[in-house]
């Protein structure tokens, strides 16, 4: 096992251009996946061949009644030939209609309107792979925690925030779409007072009614000095504030609408794992809660917005259509411990169901940042799930003091973050796993981490271990961008 050891950092960074590895080779799909399913030359329709009679009859009156059989026959063998042609025609009208509107099959993002098909991890990764180079031309991020719109240009490989000058909600819908969100959750594009920016990406409005990226050019100027700042969906609010009192292990029980985007993950009416709420179709939960016979989306149910697994027991919770655990996920390690849930319908939001922010590239945790974990998890090491919701709160572990001889030795990887007292008696515990590990910062709720693993429960050197959500932000991006 390798570890990252060092001179302790200031803080915890998020970068948000992190080049992953690449996934499991994918049979190559271009723009013929399907197998032909029928033969280019024209089926061949029998042809009437007329015959001269070398002999008379005695009887040349009487018609040959074998004549008349053949034509009809043939007349039928006309028709069904003709119907067949055009079920066949029927069909591939349908698979063009099918590759003309839905390009991509699940999973893959489609280059422009190209029809090629790209996987999500080939997109902006400083290498083009599109044949316009559409997977490096339309990168789009939100940075820090005013979620500044920032656009990757290939030419000089970083990134720039957006000048506000020009811009409208029609642009901010089309950078939302391209980082995963529907245009639904859309909530606004604000001018922010540019803090030290030296370059700027603007908009060249005579440019005409072209792709917006093609719009925008660098410059190192911008009239206004204000730049993009972008939300895609209105998150992280809670309507109760947290009383900071110090079940999970050592914590409280939880009001409704304290922590509206923890969800509690069921298999076979029993609590198996938590979650959190992103956007009205997609939750985060721990790669491993979804391992095994439990990778199939048939096993799940999800309740949002209820504090007591007793009550989940008569509602019937919403189905989930699709689990994407991370590629890199290790069983042993717990390296890359996240994984996606998609549901079959939409939540509603509401004051106790809404989602969380995930955290942008460049958001500074400090080392010993104030965070809270909830779940429904044992309230003691071995106990059982609890009935009603339970949090506390925990400070971070800064990572190369987690990763020390008497605390974890080197187990906490780049994937991970630590969090709770060395001391012992507060942490999460079995059944918390897959929930929100959270802190409030610039007055929203931040997703710092998913519960993932931990030496016992509230042992003292042996705090909790949570996934590093800021390194899967993009992940997660590009993955509800492919299976929208
Ligand atoms: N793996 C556990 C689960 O599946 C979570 C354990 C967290 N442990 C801890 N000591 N913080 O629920």
């Amino acid at each position: 096992m390798t570890s990252t050891l060092g001179p302790p950092p200031p803080y915890y960074e998020n970068r948000g251009f992190q080049p992953e590895p690449p996934y499991a080779a994918r049979p190559a799909a271009g723009a013929h996946p399907y197998p032909q399913l029928f033969s280019t030359n024209p089926p061949s329709v029998p042809s009437y061949i007329p015959r001269v009679a070398t002999h008379q009859s005695s009887r040349p009156a009487a018609p040959p009644p074998r004549r008349t059989c053949a034509a009809s026959l043939r007349k039928t063998i006309i028709i069904i030939l003709s119907i067949l042609i055009v079920i066949c025609c029927a069909i591939a009208a349908f698979f063009i209609w099918y590759f003309v509107e839905n390009h991509c099959l699940s999973s893959l993002i489609e280059c422009g309107s190209s029809g090629v098909c790209m996987s999500p991890s080939q997109w902006c990764d400083g290498v083009s792979d599109c044949p316009n180079g559409e997977d490096e031309t339309r990168c789009v991020r939100l940075f820090g925690p005013n979620f500044i719109l920032e656009v990757y240009s290939p030419v000089s490989k970083s990134w720039y925030p957006v000048c506000h000058d020009d811009w409208n909600d029609d642009y901010g819908k089309i950078a939302c779409k391209d980082m995963g969100y529907s245009v639904d959750t859309y909530f606004y594009s604000r001018g922010v007072p540019d803090v030290s920016f030296k370059s700027y990406m603007k908009l060249n409005t005579s440019a005409g009614n072209i792709d917006l990226y093609k719009k925008l050019y660098s410059s190192g100027s911008c009239a206004s000095g204000n730049v993009v700042s972008l939300r895609c969906i209105e998150c992280g609010l809670s309507s109760k504030s947290v009383s900071i009192m110090n079940r999970i292990v050592g914590g409280s029980g939880a009001v409704l609408g304290q922590w509206p985007w923890q969800v509690s993950l069921h298999v076979q009416g029993t609590h198996v794992c938590g979650g959190s709420i992103i956007t009205p179709h997609w939750l985060v939960t721990a790669a491993h809660c979804v391992e095994g016979r439990l990778s199939d989306p048939h096993s799940w149910r999800v309740y949002a917005g209820i504090l007591n697994q007793d009550e989940m027991l008569f509602r019937s919770g919403y189905k989930v259509q699709l689990i994407i655990s991370h590629p890199d996920y290790d069983t042993d390690s717990k390296d890359n411990d996240v994984a996606l849930m998609k549901l079959e319908t939409p939540l509603s939001f509401t004051e106790t169901v809404r989602p969380v922010c995930l955290p942008n590239p460049g958001m500074m945790f400090q080392p010993n940042q104030q965070c809270w974990i909830s779940g429904w998890g044992a309230e003691y090491q071995g106990g059982k799930t609890s009935n009603n919701l339970n949090y506390v709160a925990v400070p971070l572990i800064e990572r190369s003091r987690c990763n020390s001889v008497y605390i974890y030795n080197g187990m906490i990887l780049p994937t991970m973050i630590c969090a709770g007292d060395l001391a012992g008696g507060i942490d999460s515990c079995q059944g918390d796993s897959g929930g929100p590990l959270v802190t409030h910062h610039h007055s929203v709720w931040w997703l710092v981490g998913d519960t993932s693993w931990g030496t016992g429960c509230a042992t003292p050197n042996k705090p909790g271990v949570y996934g590093n959500m800021t390194v899967f932000t993009d992940w997660i991006y590009k993955n509800m961008q492919a299976n929208r």
